[in-house]
C-alpha cells in the first residue's frame, strides 16, 4: 500500500516538525497538519517563515521548502481526516489535573476526542498512527471507539512514538537513532506497518526502522524517557554530595562517562530537568505500575521526580540562604526561562519553580530569555496559582536585554544553558550590580574562574 495523503492532528512541538520533515523527504505525499488552535495554524501559515510558532534550529528552512507545495497547515480537521489514508495523532497528553489518577495518569481526553472525530468523519479505511506518548494499551481504547462506528470502515492502529528532543528536533528527525513502529501481527496490521516503514525508508536506513508489537512500542517510549530522566536525577543527586565533599560533579561526570558501559550523555548536573515530557511520562509510568499493584516499581521511578523537585527547590533555597537569609525586595536577574537552550518551550521549566519559591520570599525578579515572550512567562507563573496575576506582574519584570536584567541586581541566576550567556561582558555587568555580586550558575556554563577574578561570588551546581 503506497500512502499518498497524510493528515496529522496536532500542530505542536511534535506534529509540526515531524510532518515538515516527512513532507520534505516525501515530495509525492501530501501532508496536512490540522489543529483546533486557529492562532497556531495562522502562525504556521505566516508568510514570513521566521514567525512559525515553534522555534527550532533549521525548522523554518524545512517549512519554507515544503509549505504550500506538499505541506499544508489548516483548521479544517474534518476535510483532512476524510482525505487522508494515514492519520497521525499528535495531540497533547498532559498529566490529569482532576478525578482518579489526578497528578499521575495521562489525560487522554484529547486522544479520545481525535478518535471520536475520526470515527464520525471517516468514510473509507484508514491507518491511525499514535504519535503522541501514550500509556500502554491506549491503542485498544482507540480501536474500541473506532470499531464501534458501524459504518463498515476498517482502521489499523499503529504506535509510532516520537523520540525527538526539542532544540535538536530537525536533526533528530533527519537522522534518528531509530524509528519505532508497533503494529498488529495480523496480515492487515503488518501491511499497515509496512506502509509506514516505506514512508520513513525514503530517508532513513531500513536497519533503523524497528518494528514491534503495539504494546512494546507504547511502553518503550515511556521507558526511554524514564531512563533519560533517571540519568539526570542520578547525576543531580551526586551534585549535592559533591557540594558537601569537595568533589567536582563535572569531573565525576567525565570520569564515569568515559566508561563505555555508562557513556557521556545526559550526565550534566543542573537545576533540574524540565520540558513537557519527562515528568509527565514518569508520573504516567508510576500510575501504570501502581494500577497493576507494582508498588516497588512505582516507588523506584517516582524517586526520579522527587529528586528533580528537590534539585529545583534546593537551588532556590540556596539563593535565599546565600543572600543573608533574605531576598525580600532584592532584585534577582534570571538568565533564561526556557526549559533548555534552542527552544522557546517553557513547559515544566525549572525557572518557573525557582521563581515561584523566590517570589514567596518576596524577591523582585527580572527575566531575560532570548526566545521566550513576557506573555508566556506570566502565563507560566499564573498557571501555578500561587498568587494573583497582578502580583506576578508586580514582582516579575521581563526585559529584552541581559544587561538591563542585571542592572541593580543582587544576584544573577542562570536557569537555561543558552550559548549567548557565555559571551556577555561580565566586567560591565559587574559594575552595574549590587555588591557583593552573586552568580548562581544552575547550568554550570559560565567561566567561573574568570568571573571570580572580576569579583563575583560564584555558586555553581555540584561544585
Ligand atoms: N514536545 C516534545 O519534545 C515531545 C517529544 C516526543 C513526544 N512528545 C509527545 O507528543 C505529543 C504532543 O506533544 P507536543 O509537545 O507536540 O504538544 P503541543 O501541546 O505542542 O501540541 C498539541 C496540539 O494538539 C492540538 N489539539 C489537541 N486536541 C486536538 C483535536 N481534537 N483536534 C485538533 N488539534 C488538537 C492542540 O491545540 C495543540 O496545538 C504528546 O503526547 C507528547 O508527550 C512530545
Amino acid at each position: 500500500m503506497k500512502i499518498k495523503n497524510i493528515c496529522c492532528i496536532g500542530a505542536g512541538y511534535v506534529g509540526g516538525p515531524t510532518m515538515a520533515v516527512i513532507a520534505l523527504k516525501c515530495p509525492e505525499i501530501k501532508v496536512t497538519v490540522v489543529d483546533l488552535n486557529k492562532e497556531r495554524i495562522a502562525a504556521w501559515n505566516d508568510p514570513d517563515v521566521n514567525n512559525i510558532p515553534i522555534f527550532e534550529p533549521g525548522l523554518s528552512d524545512v517549512v519554507a521548502k515544503a509549505r504550500n507545495k506538499n505541506l499544508f497547515f489548516s483548521t479544517d480537521v474534518d476535510k483532512a481526516i476524510r482525505e487522508a489514508e494515514m492519520i497521525f495523532i499528535s495531540v497533547n497528553t498532559p498529566t490529569k489535573t482532576y478525578g482518579s489518577g489526578k497528578g499521575y495518569a495521562a489525560d487522554l481526553k484529547y486522544i479520545e476526542g481525535c478518535a471520536r472525530q475520526i470515527a464520525k468523519v471517516a468514510t473509507d479505511d484508514k491507518i491511525i498512527v499514535e504519535k503522541s506518548t501514550l500509556p500502554v494499551r491506549t491503542a485498544e481504547a482507540i480501536r474500541d471507539i473506532l470499531s464501534n462506528t458501524g459504518n463498515g470502515v476498517n482502521f489499523q492502529i499503529l504506535s509510532n512514538p516520537e523520540f525527538l528532543a526539542e532544540g535538536s528536533a530537525v536533526d533528530n528527525l533527519l537522522t534518528p537513532d531509530r524509528v519505532l513502529i508497533g503494529g498488529d501481527n495480523s496480515p492487515k496490521g503488518q501491511e499497515a506497518v509496512q506502509a509506514l516503514v516505506d514512508i520513513y525508508a525514503n530517508w532513513i536506513d531500513r536497519k533503523k526502522l524497528l518494528t514491534t508489537n503495539v504494546w512494546s512500542s507504547e511502553l518503550s517510549k515511556l521507558t526511554a524517557n524514564a531512563f533519560l530522566a533517571q540519568r539526570i536525577s542520578s547525576i543531580n543527586a551526586m551534585s549535592e554530595i559533591c557540594e558537601q565533599t569537595g568533589a567536582d560533579v563535572t569531573e565525576v561526570a567525565r570520569a564515569i562517562g568515559s566508561d563505555s558501559r555508562i557513556g557521556p550523555k545526559f550526565l550534566k548536573a543542573s537545576v533540574g530537568f524540565g520540558g513537557s515530557c519527562f515528568q509527565k511520562d514518569i508520573l504516567n509510568l508510576v500510575y501504570i505500575a501502581r494500577s497493576y499493584g507494582l508498588n516497588e516499581v512505582a516507588d523506584y521511578w517516582e524517586q526520579v521526580i522527587i529528586m528533580n523537585n528537590h534539585q529545583r527547590t534546593r537551588f532556590a533555597k540556596n539563593i535565599v540562604k546565600t543572600l543573608y537569609n533574605t531576598v525580600s525586595g532584592k532584585k534577582i536577574a534570571f538568565f533564561g526561562w526556557a526549559f533548555k537552550k534552542d527552544t522557546n518551550d517553557t513547559r515544566e521549566s525549572a525557572a518557573i519553580y525557582v521563581a515561584d519559591l523566590l517570589l514567596e520570599e518576596q524577591a523582585q525578579i527580572s527575566v531575560y530569555d532570548p526566545k521566550v515572550t513576557a506573555e508566556q512567562i506570566y502565563a507560566d507563573l499564573d498557571y501555578l496559582n500561587t498568587r494573583s496575576s497582578e502580583e506576578n506582574r508586580r514582582l516579575v519584570n521581563v526585559v529584552q536585554n541581559p544587561y538591563e536584567a542585571a542592572e541593580g541586581a543582587h544576584a544573577i541566576a542562570v536557569l537555561t544553558e543558552w550559548g549567548e550567556f557565555r559571551e556577555y561582558n561580565y566586567q560591565d555587568i559587574y559594575t552595574k550590580m549590587q555588591k557583593p555580586a552573586f552568580v548562581f550558575d544552575g547550568r554550570s556554563i559560565l567561566a567561573a574562574d574568570r568571573l571570580k577574578e572580576i569579583g563575583y561570588k560564584m555558586q555553581v551546581i555540584g561544585k
